[in-house]
């Protein structure tokens, strides 16, 4: 059965391929996350979709400008009630606190219940030798565990962080910090472009809140049996 743990991320570019796979993951998916791949093509109307079929929506598009323009382009989300959104931590402790700030004042004015914020802290994708090339001395590891603090110290809710690094983010942040980790590949599915990467019930152990799943999911033969499987997995921790 559903477990809001399991968040199945969307990644296919139309309606209908969404519609398919929703339809075929039926209600062994509670909680999707749509990114920039579905909302660039579709926009918000793949959100009200989800969320009249009851489903939880992470809406998953990194926000990352000056404070101001974060603030208030968060706010513009909002109308779609999403159940999470994010920011990215690389815009600083001042744009996180504005955001959140800002998106709280917005809920509070419209009587809605306001979405969780969380904060990217490094892309799951980036390895050691992408972040020396960006001129980084110190490794990933010390630079998501920094950045998850300042997500804290700006009143996010939580981060998305490789699984490698939820134990740290976990010991530092508390237990009432969400972790949403993506990165997640069941034993013998490839790694594709990602680089640090966990089987469901390793992120799950290490204090994951919430796992993202994409093509482990999507790509499989049978999603829904691909679904079931890493559920099973992740109760068994
Ligand atoms: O297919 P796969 O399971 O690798 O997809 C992971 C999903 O999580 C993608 O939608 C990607 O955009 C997202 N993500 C990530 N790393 C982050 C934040 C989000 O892979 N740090």
């Amino acid at each position: 059965m559903a477990d809001d743990r399991l968040i199945a991320a969307l990644d296919v570019p139309t309606r209908a391929a969404a519609e398919q796979l929703v339809t075929r993951l039926g209600d062994s998916v509670s909680c999707y996350k749509v990114g920039m791949e579905l909302f660039y093509a579709l926009g918000g109307d793949i959100v009200t979709w989800l969320k009249g079929r009851e489903k939880k929506v992470f809406l998953d598009l990194k926000l990352h400008d000056i404070p101001n323009t974060v603030a208030n382009g968060l706010c513009s989300l909002l109308r779609l009630r999403p159940d999470i959104l994010n920011v990215h931590t690389a815009g600083g402790l001042r744009m996180m606190t504005v955001a959140r700030e800002v998106l709280h004042a917005a809920a509070d004015r419209e009587g809605i219940s306001c979405p969780k914020l969380i904060g990217v802290t490094v892309l799951t994708s980036m390895d050691a030798e992408d972040w020396g090339g960006l001129g980084h001395t110190g490794t990933i590891a010390d630079a998501v565990l920094r950045r998850a603090q300042l997500a804290q110290r700006a009143g996010l809710d939580g981060v998305v962080a490789s699984p490698a690094e939820t134990e740290a983010i976990r010991r530092t942040c508390g237990d009432d910090f969400l972790i949403v980790t993506p990165g997640i590949r069941p034993a013998g599915v490839a790694h594709d472009d990602q680089r640090r990467v966990m089987t469901p019930a390793g992120a799950i152990r290490a204090g994951a809140s919430q796992i993202v799943v994409g093509r482990a999911i999507y790509a499989a033969e049978n999603p829904r049996a691909a679904a079931e499987e890493i559920l099973k997995e992740m109760e068994s921790v």
